[in-house]
């Protein structure tokens, strides 16, 4: 999948702008508080209703304006072509358009514009709580199974409805008809959840290889209860502590990934290069396992490319980039940074207050 165009309207300090754009890497240069990350996010946006920064609305939308507008043309690997839109007001209504048609959610989005995105604030991936982590994986469960997202509401919707019964519980055979729903289906997503890192940990792993190679990484995936025991004996198990806490402690809304080298937590033992290193080799397998998959390829977002990494690892990540065959968008503060990874069907895009060139 790839942007062929790319129509910003109102975007932060983007007041219009209009480019087409190469199907391999897009260069976009220009000093501090440009607008660099703004189209970045503009992109980002298309793909998922929100930009990644800020999720109000009212703080994407250009000062004084009441609405942003983004519009796309976009290409897959058929050479089948779609015109996406999507506008956002300062109360966040979003309307979306697919084809000319209204009506869509933001899930028939993210399924068309599948997305892989590395910016300075992604190492909450590695270094943050375990919420980032799901997220990574829900992604691949999301684009993988498609059954995913209904089950996974249908458990949100439960897990609400037995929090609140746990106030007024006085034992716990009353949740016994909640648990008899949510046991079978917390089971299937964590199922459906290993299954998908099952796939791509052999391919994290090989990257990190590629990419560190004076470390082993180990990965583990954390179900959100302990492995061996199913989930409607867990319930049970954890009842009286759930009661204290009118909250259900464990199971698939607390799952993990555990990243260790040598049994240490990668966040607490790599430098901030090789940690951003570690970030790109799992958004990039998840981008080629979804590739390979799907014969359509993802767009990777890389916002500031040079930062944190020296010579040697730009190169390392400029070639398995290159080897993606995919569409990139790269962000700059100076075109040296670049200059060796351009090719001849590249294109550069300049940005000074918001105006690009
Ligand atoms: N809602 C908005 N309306 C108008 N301008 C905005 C809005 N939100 C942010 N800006 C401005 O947009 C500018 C561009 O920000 P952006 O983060 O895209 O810059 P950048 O080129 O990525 O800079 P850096 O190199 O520092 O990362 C900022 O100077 C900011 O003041
Ligand atoms: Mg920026």
């Amino acid at each position: 999948m790839t942007l062929s165009t790319i129509n910003v309207h109102h975007f932060r300090n983007i007041d219009y702008a209009k480019l087409a754009l190469s199907p391999h890497f897009n260069f976009i240069v220009g000093d501090n508080g440009s607008g660099k990350t703004s189209l970045l996010e503009a992109i980002y946006m298309l793909g998922h209703g929100r930009a990644f920064r800020h999720a109000q609305s009212n703080r994407i939308i250009q000062h004084e304006q009441p609405e942003l507008v983004l519009f796309s043309e976009i290409k897959n690997t058929n050479q089948q072509v779609h015109s996406i839109g999507l506008s956002k007001s300062r109360n966040n209504e979003n309307k979306i358009k697919i084809d000319g048609d209204e009506g869509f959610r933001l899930a028939d989005l993210a399924k068309l514009l599948p997305i892989q995105l590395v910016t300075p604030e992604g190492f909450d991936l590695l270094s943050g709580g375990p919420k980032y982590r799901r997220a990574f994986t829900d992604w691949g469960c999301f684009h993988h199974h498609p059954e995913f997202v209904q089950l996974w509401n249908n458990l949100k919707r439960l897990f609400k409805q037995r929090n609140a019964l746990l106030k007024q519980a006085h034992s716990y055979k009353q949740l016994l008809p909640w648990d008899k729903e949510i046991a079978p289906l917390a089971e299937k997503i964590s199922q459906i959840r290993a299954d998908y890192l099952q796939h791509i940990f052999p391919q994290i792993i090989q990257t990190c290889r590629d990419f560190l190679p004076e470390y082993q990484l180990n990965c583990q995936y954390y179900q959100g209860w302990d492995h061996g025991i199913n989930y409607s004996e867990q319930l049970q198990k954890q009842y009286d502590r759930d009661k204290l806490l009118n909250y259900t402690t464990l199971g698939p809304h607390k799952a993990d990934i555990k990243l260790r080298i040598d049994n240490i937590p990668v966040e607490d033992l790599l430098s901030r290069g090789q940690l951003k290193l570690m970030m790109c080799a799992l958004r990039l397998s998840q981008g080629e396992y979804y590739s390979k998959q799907n014969s359509q390829s993802c767009i990777y977002l890389i916002d500031d490319f040079a930062s944190e990494l020296d010579h040697n690892k730009r190169d390392l990540l400029a070639k398995r980039l290159k080897l993606a065959n995919s569409q990139v968008f790269i962000t700059a503060v100076n075109q040296d940074q670049i200059t060796h990874m351009i090719d001849e069907n590249d294109k550069i895009f300049h940005i000074k207050s918001g105006i690009i060139s």
